[in-house]
């Protein structure tokens, strides 16, 4: 099937890492600077849930036990955003997709394959302590300290699986590091894509 996003006009960028490395975060400087489009699988899951759907409760179940939802679900509600937003868009910002194997490769075949993928690097303990250090202001159902574990070991059982099919995409960067310290490294990897960056 032919793609329908042309990236040579508009970039389609993956935004990996785990919970709370900062993906939401940068995405936010990112579209300040690119004013790419940006798409979190998390908020669009979490507006599914607040829609009422028939599908929210299952979905509710499944996030706040850390899992991942069914990946036809997550890709039908990426591919319906990205194919309404198409025409104006600068490019695309995915958030949190693909999360394991599978995903990115339907991602790939569906829409159009990816341009770069960031991955923010974080120890256990620093996403922790961050979702922790959230969790009295996000109202989020899912940051507190048991969903907190469970969405931790969902990253670390799936990640490196991910990471290891696209060893020529990916751009690590040390997500320890401050949030401006870390914007300046994700701009060397944008700034290329982007004509008149
Ligand atoms: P999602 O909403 O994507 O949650 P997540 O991946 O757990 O990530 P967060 O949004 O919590 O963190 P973040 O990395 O954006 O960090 P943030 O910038 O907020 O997914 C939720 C659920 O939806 C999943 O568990 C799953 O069930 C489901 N789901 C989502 N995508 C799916 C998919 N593709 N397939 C199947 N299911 C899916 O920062 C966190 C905190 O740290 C903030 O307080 C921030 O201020 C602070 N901070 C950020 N950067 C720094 C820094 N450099 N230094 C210090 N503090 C920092």
């Amino acid at each position: 099937m032919a793609p329908i996003i042309d990236t040579s006009k508009k970039p389609i960028v993956w935004v990996l890492g785990g919970p709370g490395s900062g993906k939401g975060t940068q995405c936010e400087k990112i579209i300040a600077k690119y004013g790419f489009t940006h798409l979190s699988t998390g908020d669009l899951l979490r507006a599914e849930v607040k829609s009422g759907s028939e599908r929210a409760k299952t979905l509710t179940a499944i996030m706040e036990q850390g899992g991942l939802v069914p990946n036809d679900v997550v890709l039908e509600l990426l591919k319906e955003a990205i194919v309404s937003r198409a025409a104006d868009s600068k490019g695309f910002l995915v958030d949190g997709y693909p999360r394991e194997k599978s995903q990115g490769i339907a991602f790939e075949q569906a829409i159009a394959p990816v341009s770069v993928i960031i991955y923010f690097e974080a120890s256990s303990e620093t996403l922790t302590k961050r979702l922790l250090g959230r969790a009295a202001s996000s109202g989020r159902a899912d940051d507190n300290e048991e969903t907190i574990k469970l969405r931790l070991k969902t990253f670390l059982d799936n990640n490196q699986q991910v990471l290891d099919q696209y060893p020529d995409k990916i751009s690590r960067i040390n997500a320890e590091a401050s949030v401006d310290t870390i914007f300046d490294e994700v701009q060397k990897i944008l700034d290329p894509l982007v004509v008149g960056a």
